[in-house]
């Protein structure tokens, strides 16, 4: 980014609108055919507003309106809207899961822009994959682009309970599992959890990776904590259509934004948060598209440094709409202090510090003062071990302290089928002490790593009181769920990591302090049953599964395409190894 201005003739758009050709008239005259005076887009930025609504996506309802919004601001500001919608991610109705798309929601983002005339884009997005496949995409473009988050929903209510999505799920159904409470009350559940516009309110991923998108400065400060159906959500919208059409003259771009101190700035939000796990494959797929190299090794570090702050469940007490009343992700920032890195750009051309220097808490139960942390370093932690030789992650704030360290019988489910139809059962050996594990649940053997991670505990046990045991996979888990779930386990075991080695009866050993994760056999006997391993047949012969499962890089490489990332930040549009558009 220069100081200098883009003139006109300098933007992108200007090849397919400003030159007189044959090919310009086209364009001209399709757009005329839109109804479209020249003077309406002649000499303006054309601003692509990448919209993730649906009729299936209950968290993104009022985009249909936000839109206009952001289409109100670009056009006082001297730009020229164009919406083009992209695939949804509808976290609740999409299967296997949403994560199996992510990565084709961030090439559509990409080859969006590259092949159709955008000066600079408006990322819609929130429900969970969606913002890190949008901000992948344009990490990648690399043409001045502004994140709009969907904002959180209202808290839930059920005869004055006051319920969070997904956290309390689990716990219901848990409790109607073992007779604790009725179908009449389950129904009830079902009406109050959701009640309003916008993503999950509990600190899932969706609330994660949009603070984190705030934290790295891709979002309009503070607007990431504003709940989606306040006034101030359709404010800040109007105001990011106006401020994206300056990016483009100032050329402010993704690569001038992300840093390796972003990055940090990013993690440590998502830490200080005690966000979701799934943060860390998507903040590593995120960033090395920027061409910064993070590893688990760093999340962990940083981890062991960064207290929990917001007071937000499932590890905490509260909601985002509390979050936001007690001053949002500006006022956690404030108070995490020299842990941020205040000096990094964010897209209103400020530096963060500059955007969180007047930001104040309002309650200090909710989000918490740093000498009273929610918990002191424990947000998560990175495991490894002859199990994980290439990690595992556990978010031990979210698991009863008894099970950080623990060794038991491992029970060893083949694949999700064979867990849903023996789980149950009154005659499986298990007890409380023992080590559920679930294999071919990773990024190809799924496929698409889905969120099972949250392993559930056999019916005859809930009864018995017990509400955690340690379990492990090579999912992911849902950022609102808890319990002692090792996750996201590599190499996965549908291509022979050791996960796939486990047997009945074999003694595991989780030592949380000591980041270790290993089965108790000998490396010869481990060796013996990698001999014996046959690879299962694999998941697709055709279609985008067979290019994914071709291509998908393990968990602890933030399961990005191989081809996708960058070996070094920068090239851009038209750059970067990339051919010119004509
Ligand atoms: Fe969309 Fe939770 S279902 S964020």
């Amino acid at each position: 980014m220069s100081n200098k201005r883009k003139t006109p003739e300098e933007l992108r758009s200007h090849r397919w609108y400003g030159v007189n050709d044959l090919r310009s008239f086209g364009h001209r005259s399709r757009t005329a055919q839109m109804g479209y005076d020249r003077e309406e887009y002649a000499g303006k930025p054309v601003i692509a507003i990448l919209n993730t609504w649906s009729e299936i996506n209950p968290c993104h309802t009022h985009f249909k309106q936000r839109v206009e919004e952001v289409k109100r601001g670009i056009w006082q500001a001297g730009g020229f809207p164009v919406e083009l919608p992209v695939q949804t991610l509808s976290e609740p109705f999409q299967k296997p899961t949403t994560m199996l798309y992510r990565n084709f929601l961030a090439m559509e983002t990409e080859e969006t822009l590259r092949s159709y005339p955008a000066d600079g884009v408006v990322l819609m997005g929130g429900c969970d994959k969606t913002t890190p496949a949008l901000l992948m995409g344009a990490i990648s473009v690399d043409l001045p682009a502004i994140f709009l988050p969907a904002g959180p929903m209202l808290n839930g209510n059920w005869n004055g309970v006051t319920l969070g999505s997904g956290s309390d799920t689990w716990k219901y159904w848990a409790d109607l599992r073992a007779g604790k409470i009725t179908e009449q009350d389950w129904k009830g559940v079902e009406g109050g959890i959701a009640r309003s516009p916008g993503h999950c309110m509990t600190m899932g991923t969706a609330s994660t990776m949009t603070s984190a998108a705030e934290a790295l400065g891709f979002t309009l400060p503070g607007f990431a904590s504003i709940p989606a159906p306040d006034s101030r959500h359709a404010q800040y919208s109007a105001k990011t259509g106006m401020r994206i059409v300056d990016m483009v003259w100032e050329d402010l771009k993704p690569s001038d934004i992300i840093t390796r101190k972003a990055v940090d700035n990013a993690v440590t939000t998502c830490l200080a948060l005690s966000g979701s796990t799934n943060a860390i494959v998507h903040m590593i797929a995120l960033a090395r598209r920027a061409g910064v190299e993070l590893t688990l090794g760093d999340y962990d570090d940083i981890a062991r440094r960064t207290p929990v702050l917001a007071n937000i469940r499932p590890t905490g007490k509260f909601l985002m709409e509390d979050f936001f009343y007690a001053g949002g992700l500006m006022a956690m920032l404030k108070e995490l202090g020299d842990l941020i890195d205040g000096t990094q750009r964010t897209v209103n051309g400020k530096t963060l510090g500059e955007n969180i220097a007047e930001a104040q808490i309002y309650n200090d139960e909710v989000i918490r003062r740093r000498s009273n942390p929610v918990m002191p370093d424990t947000g998560l932690a990175v495991l490894r071990g002859n199990l994980a030789p290439d990690g595992a992650v556990i978010k031990p704030g979210a698991a009863e302290p008894h099970l950080h360290v623990h060794t038991g019988r491992a029970v060893v489910f083949k694949d999700y089928n064979d867990m849903s139809a023996r789980i149950d059962s009154e005659d499986l050996d298990i007890d409380e002490n023992c080590v559920i594990v679930l294999q071919h649940a990773g990024p190809i053997g799924a496929p698409g790593m889905p969120e099972w991670g949250q392993l559930p505990i056999p019916q005859k046990i809930l009864k018995k009181g017990v509400r955690d045991m340690l379990r492990i996979s090579d999912a992911r888990m849902s950022g609102t769920s808890y319990g002692a779930c090792v996750l996201h386990v590599a190499p996965e075991s549908f291509i022979g990591g050791p996960l796939a080695l486990v047997k009945d009866g074999d003694m595991i050993e989780l030592n949380v302090p000591e980041r270790r994760l290993n089965v108790l056999i000998s490396d010869e006997e481990l060796a013996r049953r990698k001999g014996a391993w046959v690879a299962p047949d694999p998941r697709f012969t055709r279609g985008y599964g067979a290019m994914h499962q071709m291509h998908v890089m393990q968990a602890d490489k933030g399961c990005d395409f191989d081809f996708l990332q960058r070996e070094g930040a920068g090239g851009g549009c038209g750059g970067g190894g990339e051919p010119e558009i004509h």
